[in-house]
């Protein structure tokens, strides 16, 4: 069923787990987004970004994760978030598309107009019942990752500040509260360690729930780690596009002559559910629906 993701959070928080936000692009991975959650018995969060509303359109994404969750998924919990908003006139239209959550990125921007953008996007989703995810602190990956390769950048200059991060969550009244911990977005098994020490002063200083982004490629033990010290939202994405990709050229490497789709989408739903079932038993919210 659709909830708002604050039903979902102030149960995580209460109980002390975590809670999956799976990206979703296409009708194929949120159904098997949601198979996965059923399975389960789990929570979740699906969570649309501003290229998927590119690829998509912003009102047939939308519907298809709201159909879903209405007609497929009965009584399991599920809760639509904008990912990384950049503007807020992205802001705006999600919480008119019916998006319980926004999440509004300036952490790009310099420390005052982080703040700016931040507490206008707050003030907007607050007067419409939504929650808003603010973020401080650059998360690496992508981009981020080669800039880091060329000019050694020292983790103090970009990861968050637990002082800052206070001070930052006081002024913009954020809901939920993303940082950088040594997080990267994309799967660089090995490379993804995560600073445990600075996100327990995160969480000394910082009440709101505390969302964990680029969750593909930290370690199980980093994981788990992190649920303890505060950790009640991870966001999955590229370990979902591996499977669904791999399979489904597997299948078409097994058999070029397949003109049916639904022949090469099938295994990568599966092999998606697979791998979301999977995070999902890892995080503690299994049987938390
Ligand atoms: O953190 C970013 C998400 O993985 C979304 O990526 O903009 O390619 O959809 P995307
Ligand atoms: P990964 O692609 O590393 O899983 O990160 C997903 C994410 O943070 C979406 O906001
Ligand atoms: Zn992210």
């Amino acid at each position: 069923m659709l909830v708002h993701i604050k039903t979902i959070l102030k149960k995580a928080d209460a109980e002390g787990y975590a809670v999956g936000a799976f990206n979703t692009q296409n009708l194929e991975l949120t159904l098997a987004i949601a198979r996965a959650a059923v399975a389960q018995r789990a929570p979740i969060i699906i969570q649309i970004s501003e290229t998927t509303i590119k690829y998509a359109g912003l009102k047939p994404i939308t519907h298809i994760v709201e159909t879903i969750a209405k007609n497929n998924t009965g009584e399991v919990p599920i809760a639509l978030h904008l990912d990384h908003g950049k503007s807020f006139l992205v802001v705006a239209e999600c919480i008119k598309a019916g998006f319980s959550s926004i999440h509004i990125d300036g952490s790009e921007l310099p420390y005052d107009e982080n703040v700016i953008l931040t507490k206008e996007s707050v003030a907007y989703a607050h007067k419409h019942g939504v929650w808003a995810q603010g973020e401080l602190g650059t998360i690496l990956g992508k981009e981020g990752l080669l800039r880091r390769k060329k000019k050694q950048i020292k983790p103090e200059e970009y990861m968050t500040d637990p002082n800052k991060a206070g001070e930052f969550v006081k002024q913009t009244k954020v809901d939920t509260f993303a940082m950088s911990i040594g997080n990267m977005h994309g799967m660089f098994v090995g490379s993804e360690k995560l600073d445990l020490k600075r996100l327990e002063e995160i969480d000394k200083k910082v009440r709101q729930p505390l969302v964990l982004h680029g969750g593909s490629g930290v370690s199980v033990r980093d994981i788990k780690q992190a649920v303890r010290y505060g950790i009640r939202v991870i966001n999955i994405d590229t370990e979902l596009r591996v499977a669904f990709t791999s399979a489904a050229c597997g299948a078409a490497k097994k058999d070029p002559n397949i003109v049916d789709p639904r022949r090469l989408l099938s295994p990568a739903m599966d092999a998606v559910q697979k791998v979301v079932e999977q995070k999902i038993k890892l995080f503690g919210s299994a049987n938390k629906a």
